[in-house]
């Protein structure tokens, strides 16, 4: 038996995608266990670049099978086109694709719930996509899941309760008559290309796992985006942490074999929300991560500040982690000396440990110690003892300040730039 969480150490968009593709290599099936399609996961292979946002990033590994389990939120409309993308590129879905009956789905008053919350005075910079209502239909038990969506009189039922219930609000946003017909002629569309996935899948990966099948627990965003030990209220409504992955799939924790935690080798955020060592350039404008590097959800791009240690040491508590993929690391190439922060300071305390309290949180100042970069193109090395002085001496650092081995150095976007 063999299974790992691959799970975000910060506030997302850590590489897991990289990561997993490239673990994905030694593993029978990727699954997903949380989040929906606010998750951009970027996977770069011979000179292309693919954006998955619901399906596992192990589908683009020929052979693999994907298992989006009963923890994710998923929009029909969002996955039939996903679908649809990767087979225009050549990707094969037959037997390789389950899906859950219990994963509960995103309509879209869903989205349009979302986009009004947005439009109010206290931002989140959600993603829009309607996570955050379809998970709080789900905690409040008026939630549609997959296996109602199959039916037509359970689901059309649950519809009208849903929508009878909404009305006040959605009435601001919508004719909800109207959208009532638009979501049933949708349904009618998507049906049948969504039904032959649907299954069980908590009963096929306990199944897979007592077999001994190698599975791989694929993450969506990050430790600090968890509800309950991420930034709150500036989280996503699910658990990223390792142990999401027994509620979001059905298996027990004594089969999880191991957790890796990816980690960037700085830190950035989309989204609203405090950030201690958020960097400001000259004109006293935040940094920002250019180009290519925009959102991979939402083509917003991410603030950027240097790693924060208290941040990833939180992350390694909470998620139990003795190992850590690193990756973005050649993004410091050419720094003369490079940040790091070691504490925060709080009315003149200093505090080590990942304060709970928002008000806390939000006044938090970073402390830095500084190290030495090392100017240096780190792109195509092989081997661990290739890199610079100043690189090892910074990943020695990273592993110091946060308690947990770097057993994986990423230096870009393909697979082949990563040293094991
Ligand atoms: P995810 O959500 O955790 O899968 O991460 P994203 O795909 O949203 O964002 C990571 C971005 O960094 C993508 O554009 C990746 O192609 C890119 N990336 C991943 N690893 C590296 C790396 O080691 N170096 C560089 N330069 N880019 C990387
Ligand atoms: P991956 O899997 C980065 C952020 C949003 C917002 C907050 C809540 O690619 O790492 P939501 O739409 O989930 O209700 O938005 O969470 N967010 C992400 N940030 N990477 C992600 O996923 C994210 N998914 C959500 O920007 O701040
Ligand atoms: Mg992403």
């Amino acid at each position: 038996m063999s299974t790992l969480v691959v799970v975000g150490t910060q506030w997302g968009d850590e590489g897991k995608g990289k990561v997993v593709h490239l673990l994905s290599e030694h593993a029978d099936y990727i699954v997903r266990y949380q989040g929906g399609n606010n998750a951009g996961h970027t996977v770069v292979f011979d000179g292309k670049e693919f954006i998955l946002h619901l399906i596992p990033a192990g589908i683009l590994e020929e052979g693999k099978k994907c298992i989006i389990g009963n923890g994710v939120v998923i929009d029909p409309e969002a996955l039939v086109q996903e679908i649809e993308f990767l087979k225009g590129k050549g990707i094969v879905f037959k037997d390789r694709l389950f899906i859950s009956d219990s994963a509960h789905i995103i309509l879209p008053y869903h989205r349009f719930l979302d986009r009004f919350r947005e439009r109010q005075k206290v931002r989140l910079g959600t993603t829009c996509k309607g996570i955050g209502p379809a998970y709080s239909d789900k905690v409040a038990r008026v939630g549609i899941r997959m296996a109602e969506y199959l039916n037509s009189v359970i689901f059309q039922d649950l519809l009208n309760r849903n929508l009878r219930e909404k009305a006040p609000i959605l009435k601001k946003i919508c004719k909800v008559n109207q959208l009532r017909r638009e979501i049933l002629q949708k349904r009618e569309e998507l049906l049948p290309q969504i039904k032959g996935y649907i299954v069980d899948t908590s009963v096929l990966i306990n199944k897979i796992v007592d077999q001994g099948k190698s599975i791989i627990f694929e993450s969506a965003q990050g430790t600090l985006l968890d509800v309950d030990f991420g930034t709150y209220p500036f989280v996503t409504s699910s658990n990223p942490v390792a142990g999401g992955v027994c509620a979001g799939t059905g298996i027990g924790p004594t089969k999880i074999d191991k957790v890796l935690g990816v980690v960037k080798a700085y830190t950035t955020r989309v989204g609203e929300g405090p950030f201690p060592t958020e960097l400001l350039n000259q004109t006293g404008r935040y940094l920002r991560e250019k180009g290519k590097e925009f959102g991979a959800t939402t083509g917003r791009s991410r603030r950027c500040g240097w790693f924060d240690s208290v941040l990833v040491r939180h992350a390694v508590l909470v998620n139990g982690l003795k190992e850590l993929a690193l990756t973005k690391l050649d993004v410091l190439d050419n720094l003369d000396s490079i940040k790091i922060c070691v504490a925060y300071r709080h009315k003149g305390e200093i505090i080590r440990t990942f304060p709970m309290s928002r008000e806390v949180f939000r006044h938090c100042r970073p402390v830095y110690i500084e190290v030495p970069g090392w100017r240096k193109e780190i792109k195509g090395i092989q081997q661990f003892s290739r890199l610079p002085l100043n690189a090892r001496r910074y990943i020695r650092k990273i592993e110091e300040l946060v308690g947990a081995k770097i057993s994986l150095i990423s230096m870009g976007r393909s697979k082949e730039e990563t040293i094991f």
